[in-house]
């Protein structure tokens, strides 16, 4: 694998100074795709794959606390990873993240229960289902 193309290893830890404000980088924790984002001075962490499907979301737009898939351009909240905007109407899965001398990691996942009520209202409104 040459150099341009490795993945970020997310539990390994990155530098703080790749994650500028206002930007985000997809790696793996374990087996799992992890994109994390720094917004407002806040880190993020949550599943890299959008949930309709797949669309890498590194290459959708940071919108304040939300990240829009490039694909079919679903909204997700990074605070909570509720699908905010159909067609994705399932969640994002969430990590824990951390910052502390100079490396921001992320390990654990969130097992919190994920909301899935917006991007439905919106579908259900839409007549999709
Ligand atoms: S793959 Fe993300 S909205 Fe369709």
């Amino acid at each position: 694998m040459s150099e341009e193309t490795r993945v970020p290893d997310l539990a390994g830890g990155i530098p703080s100074t790749d994650l500028p404000e206002g930007t985000m980088i997809a790696g793996t924790v374990g087996d799992e795709e992890v994109l994390i984002a720094r917004v407002g001075g806040r880190l993020f962490a949550v599943a890299a794959l959008c949930t309709h499907y797949h669309g890498p979301l590194v290459d959708g737009l940071l919108v304040g606390e939300t990240v829009r898939c490039p694909w079919h351009h679903a909204h997700f909240c990074l605070r909570t990873g509720e699908a905010l905007a159909a067609p994705a109407t399932d969640p994002l899965k969430r990590w824990a993240i951390s910052e502390a001398g100079g490396v921001i990691a992320s390990a654990k996942r969130s097992t919190r229960r994920l909301p899935r009520r917006a991007a439905r209202r919106q579908a259900s409104r839409a007549g999709w289902w």
